[in-house]
């Protein structure tokens, strides 16, 4: 399962590429905002940050304020042409179907997001949007199961061999992530420190003390001479 970083932030992203060998990002409106840049100066970055780099794809999300979906075509158009790496992501609305359904035929890889149900990933695969991005966390707040949903989206996705690959998004913890990749997601997408937490167990470092101690205390060459 290929692991995705949700954000915005270029220390971030950089520090996650070089040592934790993510395999690409995908931010949103909120990530800019946090990474407290401009989106322009923020593409700029990111496309000459990873010109050249292959099989790095960085989801950017088209203005959430478009309807038309002509209009989200033009958008979609003009971010996938700063850069190779950029996949255009667009929200789970007709309109925005209409549009990802477009550009794919066009060439340019679609990230279908804000997607809570399995039709509306049915849909997605079926418009063949290289991405299809369900969300966990957000319906879990709300006290929804999610594990049957992420199941159910995978099983319709193998049924009909959909090229589409899932991303499972808004995750908060190492549990969401295991469960996504038993209910067979192709990517996850977690912010850093989910990722670093997922990388954590207590245990690990209550065995590294007594591992330490036991080394420290083994009897050394020089004393048994
Ligand atoms: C996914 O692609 C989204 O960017 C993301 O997961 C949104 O949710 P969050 O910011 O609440 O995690």
């Amino acid at each position: 399962m290929k692991y995705f970083l949700d954000s915005a932030k270029l220390d971030e992203i950089r520090y996650a590429y070089e040592n934790w060998a993510i395999d690409g990002v995908t931010t949103n409106p909120r990530h800019v905002m946090n990474s407290g840049k401009p989106l322009v100066t923020l593409l700029d970055e990111f496309a000459s940050e990873f010109r050249g780099v292959k099989n790095f794809p960085i989801s950017v999300e088209i203005n959430p304020h478009l309807d038309d979906a002509k209009e989200m075509v033009r958008e979609g158009q003009k971010l996938a042409a700063l850069s190779d790496n950029f996949v255009v992501k667009i929200p789970c609305t007709e309109p925005g179907l209409i549009a990802a359904k477009e550009l794919e035929k066009e060439g340019v890889p679609t990230n279908v997001t804000l997607v809570f149900s399995p039709s509306q990933a049915l849909q997605a695969g079926r418009i063949d949007a290289k991405f299809v991005s369900p969300f966990v966390g957000w319906k879990e707040n709300s006290g929804d199961d999610t594990t049957q949903y992420i199941q159910d989206i995978a099983s319709i996705y193998k049924t009909y061999q959909f090229d589409t690959e899932i991303i499972v998004a808004a995750l908060r913890n190492g549990k969401q992530i295991v469960d996504a990749a038993k209910a067979g997601a192709h990517i996850v997408t977690c912010g850093f420190e989910v990722f670093q937490n997922s990388f954590y167990h207590a245990f690990t470092d209550y065995g590294l003390n007594v591992f330490r101690k036991a080394w420290d205390s083994t009897v050394k060459e020089e004393t048994v001479r």
